[in-house]
């Protein structure tokens, strides 16, 4: 096999880095998938080697994330935002408005969507701060009557991420995962459904995964378009129709790799390693400011500007990044700065690279 000469860190939003065994396991199974003599981009969705893939899969995500035995699992096509409008389409129960809480740009979407399809409510928004924090506990009002509650639980532009969820009592949660998914332990059974593209902690881009609880699959009407509806893709096990095939294999390799460094603890340990390392940086920094109010910053986007030097000096930072093999470290256009996404797969080594890499440019322009 071809030695790999040339790999970055790669800071990316999504679609991220792969964990490198996961990209090597590729390598060795594209051309021959286990004695099939064709690649599993090449098998059809209905042999016996693309079904095992499937329940490997699930199998794997069902146990990582502690998932009872009350939910369903799918993998379903077109990213996270088509559940956007599949969730209003499927649970949303007339008269009762959805409560979002709105924290950035992946519920403004989720709203613009719900726009179209429903009655929805504000039950907290940071907007008008800017999305720096989440809102408090006394700041979100919930109705005892909303068809369900919309929550982004990490907000991949802006960096904040809820450390607890808001107790909805008898109306389903719903949270938007997809870029902490894997990421630290969850209480599945605090939401009536989760959702997540992969291309962040999960593999590559091409497939989402939906968990649901069962006795909401009772919401979705009949009348929905067939791959629309969570009930019927429930009944045909994510195959109503040729399935993203290839992401799925690669989300269950990347499950075998969370598996195998000791599960979602394990990485969730790292993960706080990780963001503790460029946290204490900035907080000491006098160049780099946090943009996030401390108590909710994200363990996976760490989201920083200069405090002096404007323009000219975040392209030097940007130039010198890229010259020491540190990609894609851009923040988004809406919030500028910097963002460095620390997902699953970014090592402590990639992250340490990164700090030192802050320090020695804070030492040349402080
Ligand atoms: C939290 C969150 N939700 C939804 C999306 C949209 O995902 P997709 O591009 O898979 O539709 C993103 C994309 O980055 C995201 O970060």
């Amino acid at each position: 096999m071809k030695t790999v000469t040339h790999r970055v860190y790669n800071f990316n939003p999504g679609p991220a880095m792969l964990p490198f065994p996961v990209l090597e396991k590729i390598q060795q199974e594209l051309l021959n998938y286990r004695e099939t003599g064709m690649s599993v981009m090449e098998m059809t969705h209905r042999c016996k080697e693309f079904e095992a893939i499937l329940e490997n899969a699930k199998t794997l995500l069902k146990s990582l994330l502690v998932i009872p035995e009350n939910y369903e699992i799918l993998f379903l096509p077109g990213g996270a935002r088509l559940q956007f409008a599949m969730i209003p389409m499927n649970l949303y129960l007339e008269g009762k408005p959805v409560d979002v809480l709105h924290t950035g740009e992946w519920s403004k979407q989720a709203i613009a969507e719900l726009k179209k399809l429903t009655q929805y409510r504000l039950a907290g928004s940071t907007e008008d701060l800017m999305f720096t924090r989440l809102p408090d506990a006394h700041e979100i009002k919930l109705s005892a009557n909303a068809s369900y509650v919309h929550l982004v639980s990490n907000n991949t532009i802006y960096g904040t991420q809820w450390k607890t969820y808001p107790e909805t009592g008898d109306v389903p949660l719903i949270g938007d995962m997809t870029s902490d998914i894997l990421s630290r332990g969850v209480n599945v059974s605090k939401f009536g459904l989760i959702f997540a593209s992969a291309q962040k902690n999960l593999g590559i881009a091409g497939v989402t995964i939906v968990i649901i609880r069962k006795d909401l699959l009772g919401r979705s009407k009949e009348n929905l378009p067939v791959m629309l509806n969570y009930a019927e893709q429930v009944k045909g096990n994510s195959l109503v129709n040729t399935a993203p095939t290839f992401p799925i294999y690669v989300s269950g390799l990347v499950l075998e790799w969370v598996r195998d460094q000791g599960g979602v603890a394990a990485i969730q340990k790292a993960n706080e390693e990780k963001a503790g390392i460029l946290y204490d940086l900035i907080d000491a920094s006098s160049l780099y400011q946090g943009t996030v109010r401390k108590q909710d910053r994200s363990m996976m986007n760490v989201v920083f500007v200069l405090r002096k030097g404007g323009e000219d000096l975040e392209k030097i930072f940007d130039k010198e990044a890229s010259k020491n093999g540190l990609a894609g470290l851009k923040g988004h256009r809406s919030v500028g700065g910097f963002r460095a996404s620390i997902y699953n797969a970014m090592l402590v080594e990639g992250v340490k690279a990164l700090a030192d890499f802050m320090k020695d440019f804070e030492r040349k322009h402080a």
